[in-house]
């Protein structure tokens, strides 16, 4: 069993324990695009008490339950299928649920929140962003990274040259993604509603939070795991080793 320590990587945490990863969340410590921080960094970033925050996640290190452990032995073709169906259709299904919250919202209470604007500004380049996103993992990215479950390497080589490049720009998307989501929060003063808006706003911040712990469990899974994984068995296929992804 991993000791988790002041100068464990957020990312190792999350790979390691999935079942800290909502005790991450609660803390507003990033494990997906900030994963490579210490937990001793993380805490100082987030002006967090090291010592409790450490006991709290040994805690969670004796639950092994989620099935998200898995992943790290799963086929690659398994986790990258898993992702899509998982995480880009929710994400697609709160992009076109926001949207139509966001209208309304805008209607009624845009001339007196200008919050509102900017916030439907943000949501509107991270939305376009991320289909576009998705289209590049489903039809290339992910395609390729199921063939490198088989021993040998696949017949033709991938379009795209090789591995790391594909991965190297998804990474980039992702921290862009990372950027925008903490626009979201902080122009919505943390998804708190005013005290006297109504139920369609509140049902719009809720939605806007969901897809937030979704597109961080999400990004997790992609650069923690299936990339990095990927990364060493394209290496290993083509007998050269690939640097790891950082
Ligand atoms: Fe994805
Ligand atoms: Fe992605």
């Amino acid at each position: 069993m991993m000791v988790i320590t002041s100068e464990t990587k957020i990312c190792d945490i999350a790979v390691e324990y999935p079942t800290a990863i909502p005790v991450l969340e609660r803390l507003g410590i990033d494990y997906c695009c900030g994963g490579k921080h210490t937990l001793a960094e993380a805490c100082a970033r987030k002006s967090l008490h090291l010592a409790p925050v450490l006991a709290e996640l040994e805690l969670q290190q004796q639950d092994t339950s989620l099935p998200e452990a898995q992943w790290q032995q799963a086929p690659l073709k398994k986790l990258a299928a898993y992702v899509v169906q998982q995480h880009h259709a929710f994400t697609r299904d709160q992009i076109k649920l926001i949207g139509d919250l966001l209208s309304k919202v805008e209607v009624r209470h845009g001339a007196d929140h200008a919050e509102v604007f900017e916030i439907s500004k943000v949501f509107a380049a991270i939305s376009s962003e991320l289909t576009h996103h998705f289209f590049c993992e489903e039809t290339i990215l992910f395609p390729y990274i199921g063939t490198l479950d088989a021993d040998q390497p696949p017949a033709s080589p991938p379009v795209f040259g090789n591995v790391e490049q594909p991965i190297t720009r998804m990474m980039t998307d992702h921290d862009q993604a990372g950027e925008e989501l903490r626009e979201l929060r902080e122009l919505s003063n943390n998804y708190t509603p005013p005290p006297a808006a109504c139920p369609t706003w509140r049902a719009l911040y809720r939605a806007l939070e969901d897809l937030e712990r979704d597109l961080h469990q999400h990004i997790h899974l992609e650069n923690n795991i299936l990339f990095p994984r990927a990364l060493a068995r394209a290496g290993k296929q083509s007998g050269k080793s690939i640097m790891e992804c950082a």
